[in-house]
């Protein structure tokens, strides 16, 4: 390690929770990592505490104007013991992504991948072993300034906090209801929409709401100009199998870069399925599902891994994909991603990273 930092441990460990009965997100480990940044040191102090509050004077920057970023990605134990991290330099690589668009000071990669392992390797014995789990990763800046004005900030807080979780949705790998969204929008090109910040996420928290309250998982994202192109489906990028062919739509600028997403173009193209990044519409989905060619739909994301589609509803009209069963190319995908992430199966594409 090029870094090192100081761990102050904490004097009072929590309960873990029950393994089997793991929720998405709602406990934390005892430690987490903390590192500030200022115009004269840049990021410095970095260092894992006992997990716990963070004491910010109301008037700090980001509860007035969100300029934050956060990510997110998991840890798993192997069979044989080894704590094993999936593609963490990608989710560097992001936030620096996602931090020139928010005026956030870029970090360096390499010290953030270290701070992931090191907060990983204090609390590791918080890493779920059941299947389906795993400790979940959240790296977040907030911008820290006490200041009303709107400009950047110039001082920032970086933390890595850690959750053992379940399944994010309720039920595992089971098909979801998903309800296209033609009232709200969640992007637009020259927006937020490719960066991983709060306010893509609190903005989409209405959609997700009226569409659980008719009985929906999630919304199907149209783009925000002529709410036709598909875009994502929730927090998780959409994959549709349409003859034989797998499409998702292209990283135009609306499009969250995901992790999974990439993962699953590579091991498909891997495997020989045609799979093509490019724009389609929801009407080209309803077009294939008319004339029987719509054979799969699936999400993908870090929380969710793969989720497959069973229903959608577009103004009214509700479709059936794949008879609501889970489909072939979603199972295989499932297995063969959380088999690395795991360290079940080999890893030929060298993504997976031991702490
Ligand atoms: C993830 O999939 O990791 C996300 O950040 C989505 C979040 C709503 C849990």
């Amino acid at each position: 390690m090029q870094h090192s930092f100081p761990v102050t441990r904490t004097t009072n460990p929590k309960q873990k929770p029950d393994p089997n009965n793991l929720l998405f997100g709602t406990v934390f480990s005892d430690h987490m990592f903390e590192m500030s940044f200022n115009q004269d040191k840049g990021w410095y102090d970095g260092k894992i505490v006992p997990y716990g509050p963070i004491v910010l004077e109301p008037s700090t920057a980001v509860f007035h104007y969100a300029q934050e970023m956060f990510e997110g990605l998991k840890a798993y134990r192997s069979d044989d013991g080894r704590i094993l991290l999936f593609r963490p330099e990608k989710n560097a690589e992001r936030a620096n992504v996602t931090n020139a668009r928010m005026c956030i000071p870029e970090i360096n990669e390499t010290l953030m991948v270290e701070a992931i392992k090191k907060i990983v390797e204090v609390d590791q014995d918080w890493i779920p072993e059941a299947e389906g789990t795993s400790l979940y990763i959240r790296p977040f800046i907030i911008a820290t300034d006490t200041y009303l004005g709107l400009r950047p900030s110039q001082t920032f807080k970086f933390y890595i906090i850690l959750s053992p979780v379940g399944d994010y949705y309720k039920g595992g790998l089971s098909p979801t209801k998903i309800l296209v969204e033609d009232k709200y929008v969640r992007a637009v090109v020259g927006g937020t929409g490719f960066a991983k910040v709060g306010g893509n996420y609190a903005a989409s928290i209405k959609a997700q709401e009226e569409a659980i309250k008719k009985g929906y998982n999630q919304v199907l994202w149209l783009d925000g100009v002529e709410r036709k192109y598909v875009e994502e489906i929730g927090t998780s990028n959409a994959f549709f199998k349409i003859d034989g062919e797998i499409v998702t739509s292209p990283l135009t600028g609306t499009i969250l870069p995901g992790i999974t997403r990439d993962s699953v173009i590579q091991l498909l193209k891997h495997w020989g399925v045609k799979v093509t990044e490019r724009r389609f519409t929801i009407q080209d989905i309803y077009d294939a599902n008319a004339s029987g060619k719509l054979d799969e739909v699936f999400a993908t994301g870090t929380a969710a891994v793969i989720s497959p589609v069973g229903e959608l509803c577009w103004k009214d009209r509700v479709i059936t994909i794949n008879n609501n069963e889970i489909g072939e190319i979603s199972r295989k995908l499932y297995d063969a991603i959380t088999g690395i992430q795991r360290g079940k199966i080999k890893d030929e594409f060298g993504w997976t990273v031991e702490v």
